[in-house]
């Protein structure tokens, strides 16, 4: 069998992709209507995987394309064009060698002395080579809404690690500008989405922002537990391994159904097992003890940079309090300084994307292994 029982780490498809049914029927509607869609999460929760997962979907539909394009090495605003148009041209080419034609017949015409050098093999940017001085952002913001109107079809340009977008050079002025053009284009529509959510809430939910009420914005939150526990059960039984119900919803409760880890998890716990056994309580809490050493170099790296008492409000949050830190019981059992420090303490490790909130102000740890790596450092 050539299938992996468990993957995490990298976007997860057909065998290892589970649930998320509403999720994916919001954004299939999003799409053919042509509705802008905003999609923030925690890390790792699945953002990536579901836009794959309704583009595969669309990809048999014959009036609308799916193009995805991955913003994180875009450090300029010309990269990001650059980026943008290769990613444009290659997906809606109808053949896959037809995206050299494409890029001539719509390109050129913007800019008649565009040359193309064939034997240039490094990387679409270098051959394509959109400088300001050859292409305004205007032209090759609405080369998508061309290329829909020629072909007849609906294109939705799905952008991954948009909040990157916010930390190019004059973010700002960039942001106005996409936008503008954006907003006037019939049958292009998009979904952007992003890890970093404090970042990605600068873009899209600051009332001066040119991002502000963009487009429909979803909160992915987590997978059902019920069905991490079908994907769980059947994985194991598919490699002639057992797990009981019950365990496997142990297994979802201990990393609080977080996706990576709990396929992570489910992984740390089917390796220990041989053909034909059943997992047990026990490997399930050697298992954990594997989790929690396969992460504790990035989870030192995270802290490391951590003043003292930034450390001492994260071991307040892992130690159950969420709220009434200025209280002088919990400022002086966990050391956190005055009052006033307390909201800084706050800000900044909101903005390191460490704690987030949650209903009315409760302060949480965002990531549920981290919390109990902190809770078995502290004991
Ligand atoms: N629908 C799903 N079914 C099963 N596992 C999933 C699903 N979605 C996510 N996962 C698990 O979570 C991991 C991360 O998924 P993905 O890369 O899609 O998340 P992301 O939110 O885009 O992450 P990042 O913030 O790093 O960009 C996957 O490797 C997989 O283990
Ligand atoms: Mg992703």
């Amino acid at each position: 069998m050539d299938k992996r029982s468990f993957i995490f780490g990298t976007a997860v498809s057909d065998y290892n992709f589970i649930g998320r049914e509403k999720e994916t029927q919001r954004l299939m509607a999003n799409f053919t209507e042509g509705i802008n869609t905003i999609l923030i999460s925690p890390r790792r929760i699945g953002k990536t995987s579901l836009v794959k997962h309704v583009k595969n979907l669309l990809d048999s539909e014959q009036d609308i394309i799916v193009v995805y394009l991955d913003m994180f090495a875009c450090k300029t605003e010309y990269e990001f064009y650059n980026a943008l148009s290769a990613a444009v041209l290659k997906q809606t080419a109808s053949h896959a060698e037809k995206w050299m034609e494409y890029a001539k017949e719509f390109l050129v015409r913007l800019t008649p002395k565009l040359t193309f050098s064939p034997e240039a093999n490094t990387g679409f940017s270098l051959s394509l080579g959109i400088t300001p001085k050859t292409h305004t952002p205007d032209e090759v913001l609405n080369l998508a809404e061309e290329i829909a109107r020629k072909r007849n079809k609906r294109i939705v340009i799905c952008i991954d690690e948009f909040q990157q977008l916010g930390e190019l050079p004059d973010s700002l002025t960039v942001q106005k500008r996409l936008r503008s053009t954006w907003q006037h284009q019939q049958l292009t529509s998009y979904c952007l989405f992003g890890s970093k959510q404090h970042l990605m809430s600068n873009i899209f939910q600051l009332r001066n922002m040119p991002f502000y009420q963009f487009g429909d914005m979803i909160y992915l939150g987590k997978i059902d537990k019920e069905d991490w526990v079908d994907y769980i059960v059947s994985h194991f039984k598919d490699r002639n391994k057992n797990i009981t119900r019950d365990l496997a919803e142990r297994l979802c409760n201990i990393v609080d159904s977080y996706s990576s880890y709990v396929q992570q998890l489910a992984w740390l716990l089917f390796s220990r097992l041989n053909e034909g056994m059943s997992a047990t309580e026990a490997q399930l809490d050697l298992a954990v003890n594997d989790l929690l050493d396969a992460n504790e170099a990035l989870f030192m790296q995270q802290v490391e940079p951590l003043s003292a008492y930034q450390m001492n409000f994260l071991r307040a949050i892992a130690m159950g309090h969420h709220h009434r830190f200025g209280e002088k019981e919990i400022r002086e059992e966990f050391n956190l300084g005055s009052p006033a420090n307390i909201t800084r303490l706050k800000n900044a490790l909101i903005k390191k994307d460490l704690i987030e909130t949650q209903g009315r102000g409760l302060l949480y740890l965002t990531d549920p292994v981290f919390r109990l790596w902190l809770q078995r450092r502290m004991m």
